[in-house]
């Protein structure tokens, strides 16, 4: 009989070496260990107030478990396979320290509350920390918006030249994207911070248990009101997930946007060495590491919500062993973020910005075509024929190699006589952009304005 499991009394023969590694999981579930702890005293203290143990045995249990925390704190721990989990090593730890009121400490409760109350727990704690992160990334983007309001590159669609665009307002769509994944995170931390605690392995418990004193301990705004549920499902790790691979997503468009824009084709910026690694071979590179990893890690995060929501398919109620698998994708989820927002904000302030490069590219691809499109329109005449017009003019002018802007007023005039002295305020980059003068719109003042807006928002936020 192997008699260091507390489950081992049914069994005949000890688990083999292989099926105890393919089983356990204190390699990676050790890191919820404080929030193990902290479950543990609140579920201790409320069987006192509810009558069930003891007050010294609670006493005992709060003075083992400050020693188990700071044994953890400074490395003296050494967690054990035969134990399986981080649930157990502890218990068996507080055993070891306290006797019998260790034993105890299990009454009214299972793994299986034990731990989704713990992935809670610890998982709440990290949204908290990734928002703050997502904040800090947000106002470096608005402060690079800010001191370039007024630098104009093309806005591209399907990647060709469209219409100018202020480099502030490009940076602060990303902004926007920001803004709204944090507010996924914030949503989701509501329906990660409920307790399941109670529940026990399924069906709850036969002791006279106060589930809103344990919740209230631990800071809980809800109670899962089901036992069966709440032991069973992940649908909170899932989309907590799912908001991080949309964040990712997000942070993959803009790394590849300052891969290209690095690239001497574009030269519209510069990314600070730090960033970047050179080639063993060949001397002249600078290649942008940085955001081609966080182009490549966006893949991994995708795989991990992939697999988590694989993982939760077509179980039966109520927990299953599967579900141990909802660790490791979760736990590389967070420190991906966390690594990848603290890096991106760092390299956001290191960018400089090459505004002549930019205007250049401006200029090579007739981007105020629509702006003199417009024009027409408010001469009088009807937008088709003025886009018709003006796709002739444009014609030419590639033809010629030169910008419509470049082209002389009786050029102009020849594909109609609307056209006057002024066509060329509205040929200008700068004139298209101050003409888009309304929210949502490129213009600079409209750009200062909504960095504004967001500085303000960031900094309240960031400050409480
Ligand atoms: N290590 C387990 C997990 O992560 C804890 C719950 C075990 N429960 C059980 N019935 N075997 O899910």
């Amino acid at each position: 009989m192997n008699d260091s499991k507390t489950w081992s009394g049914r069994f005949n023969e000890p688990v083999s070496e292989l099926v105890k590694k393919y089983t356990g999981s204190i390699d990676f579930d050790k890191r919820l260990a404080k929030w193990d702890i902290q479950g543990s005293l609140a579920h201790a203290e409320m069987l006192e107030q509810a009558g069930v143990l003891s007050a010294a045995d609670v006493a005992a249990i709060q003075q083992g478990m400050a020693e188990i925390l700071s044994d953890i704190e400074n490395g003296r721990i050494e967690w054990s396979l035969d134990l399986e989990d981080v649930h157990m090593n502890i218990e068996k730890r507080l055993t070891d320290k306290i006797g019998d009121a260790g034993k105890r400490l299990h009454t009214g409760r299972s793994r299986n509350d034990q731990v989704a109350t713990d992935i809670r727990l610890w998982l709440r704690d990290e949204i908290s920390q990734i928002r703050l992160l997502i904040q800090s990334l947000q106002l470096a983007l608005v402060e690079l918006a800010e001191a370039n309001a007024d630098v104009v590159m093309p806005g591209f669609t399907h990647l060709q030249v469209a219409q100018p665009v202020s480099f502030g307002h490009h940076m602060l769509a990303y902004v926007e994207m920001l803004g709204r994944d944090d507010e996924r995170m914030a949503d989701c931390r509501k329906r990660v911070n409920r307790m399941p605690l109670g529940a026990a392995a399924l069906a709850g418990t036969t002791y006279p248990i106060r589930r809103e004193v344990t919740a209230e301990l631990l800071g809980f705004e809800q109670i899962c009101q089901n036992s069966l549920d709440a032991v069973s499902d992940r649908d909170f790790a899932i989309e907590f997930t799912a908001a991080a691979s949309l964040l990712m997503v997000h942070l993959s468009r803009l790394s590849e946007e300052l891969i290209l824009w690095m690239s001497p084709r574009f030269g519209f910026i510069d990314i600070a060495d730090r960033f970047c690694t050179g080639s063993s071979i060949m001397p002249q590179k600078k290649n942008p590491d940085v955001p081609e990893l966080v182009r490549g890690k966006s893949g991994r995060v995708i795989g991990h919500l992939t697999g988590l929501i694989m993982l939760m398919k077509s179980q039966p109620l109520a927990y299953n062993k599967d579900n141990q698998e909802d660790k490791e994708p979760l736990f590389d989820t967070v420190d991906t973020l966390i690594d990848t927002l603290r890096i991106y904000t760092d390299m956001m302030r290191g960018v400089s910005v090459k505004p002549e490069n930019m205007r250049a590219a401006v200029m090579q691809g007739f981007a105020t075509a629509t702006d003199l499109a417009d024009y027409l329109v408010k001469k009088g005449m009807p937008f088709r024929d003025s886009h018709e017009v003006v796709a002739k003019a444009v014609r030419h002018a590639d033809d010629q190699g030169v910008d419509l802007s470049d082209l002389p007023l009786a050029v102009l005039q020849s594909f109609s006589d609307l056209v006057d002295e002024d066509v060329y305020l509205v040929l200008t980059p700068e004139g298209s952009l101050n003409a888009r003068n309304h929210l949502g719109g490129t213009a600079p003042e409209q750009v200062l304005q909504q960095a504004a807006r967001w500085k303000k928002q960031l900094l309240e936020s960031l400050q409480n």
